[in-house]
């Protein structure tokens, strides 16, 4: 059955390649893009949306703007990782769509009550427009399928802090909000996402497809891969790359590639050095005896890295219809 999707995101390199994975496979229907504040600010975000959705020759699918900022807090933006403009310094063809009107809250909250129960949310930046969302219309939390959030860090290091992700660490007001909802939650964190590195094989699969969309994500790529070796001091990435998004959408096409363990995740909102951090109990023994998500704590990132560049490799080339 095909997966009806929502897209929460900053694009973002890894958002873009997270988005194409989505668009490029039939299993999931990809109904709206919400953007928000995160890597850039959201003008560009949401600019960087309706690029990528043009380069792919998808400019069926609406965008709607979200929050420019954390709920209480001050963004913070990751643009050394992801360049001034989103995209790695790569200029994106400007886009001939344009963003609806309708905020990306409302538009979560109205698109949830019109087919209760159907649509998942793959939530790839700060969690902002899920937490207005579910402040507008608490009940949203039984509409919403799944959540399926790109964030926290248990047993890894983060990479916001020592023990918190961007993601969650941008907005921990929202992030606690989010997960003490009661909304199905699949966490997606840096426990599989740096276990998932596409390889120089992987990158040639794509170059070797030659299409526009995935030639464009390849040079965004680049900035990217050069950032990481530049921060994480390592070697590990020399020739390869990691797309910290685009496990969370293989998880809703590939589940089986992924070890998940229900858990009892509580998000730190007032340690001066661990906010944002996913406290996560697995036993029970700490006093929650139901789980409130599945986290996922093991991959086949090979597997994924695999399937990601396949998948990639069948986008349409748009060359002639991109001015
Ligand atoms: O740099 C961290 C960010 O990159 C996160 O937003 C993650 O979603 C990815 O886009
Ligand atoms: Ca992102």
């Amino acid at each position: 059955m095909v997966e009806r999707v929502i897209i929460d995101t900053d694009p973002g390199v890894d958002d873009l390649a997270a988005i194409y994975l989505a668009i490029a496979s039939p299993e999931l229907q990809v109904e709206a893009l919400t953007t928000v504040y995160g890597n850039i600010e959201v003008d560009t975000s949401t600019r960087n949306a309706l690029s990528l959705l043009e380069l792919a020759g998808r400019t069926d699918i609406p965008v709607y703007r979200g929050a420019s900022k954390p709920l209480v807090r001050q963004a913070y933006f990751a643009k050394h990782i992801h360049g001034n403009n989103g995209f790695g310094g790569v200029e994106a063809p400007n886009p001939t769509i344009s963003e609806e009107k309708t905020s990306a809250a409302l538009e979560i909250v109205r698109r949830c009550n019109e087919t209760p129960n159907e649509i998942t949310i793959i939530a790839l930046g700060p969690v902002t427009n899920v937490a207005l969302a579910l402040s507008i219309d608490p009940s949203l939390a039984e509409k919403v399928k799944r959540i399926i959030v790109m964030g926290g860090a248990v047993r890894v290091s983060g990479n916001f802090s020592p023990v918190a992700s961007f993601n969650l660490a941008s907005d921990p007001e929202a992030a606690r909000m989010m997960y003490e909802s009661g909304v199905p939650i699949v966490q997606v964190g840096l426990d599989v996402c740096t276990k998932v590195r596409i390889s120089k094989e992987n990158l040639d699969h794509i170059r070797e497809a030659g299409n526009r969309p995935g030639a464009f994500l390849l040079e965004a790529a680049e900035f990217r891969r050069k950032a990481y070796v530049k921060v994480q001091q390592s070697s590990a990435t020399e020739t390869g790359v990691f797309f910290n998004d685009v496990p969370a959408v293989a998880y809703a096409l590939w589940p089986e590639l992924f070890d998940e363990q229900p858990a009892f995740v509580s998000i730190e909102t007032k340690g001066e050095l661990t906010a944002g951090q996913t406290v996560a109990e697995f036993t029970g023994q700490w006093g929650h005896s139901e789980p409130n998500s599945s986290v996922l704590m093991g991959v086949d990132g090979q597997s994924v890295a695999k399937q990601f560049a396949n998948r990639i490799a069948t986008l349409e080339d748009t060359r002639s219809k991109i001015k």
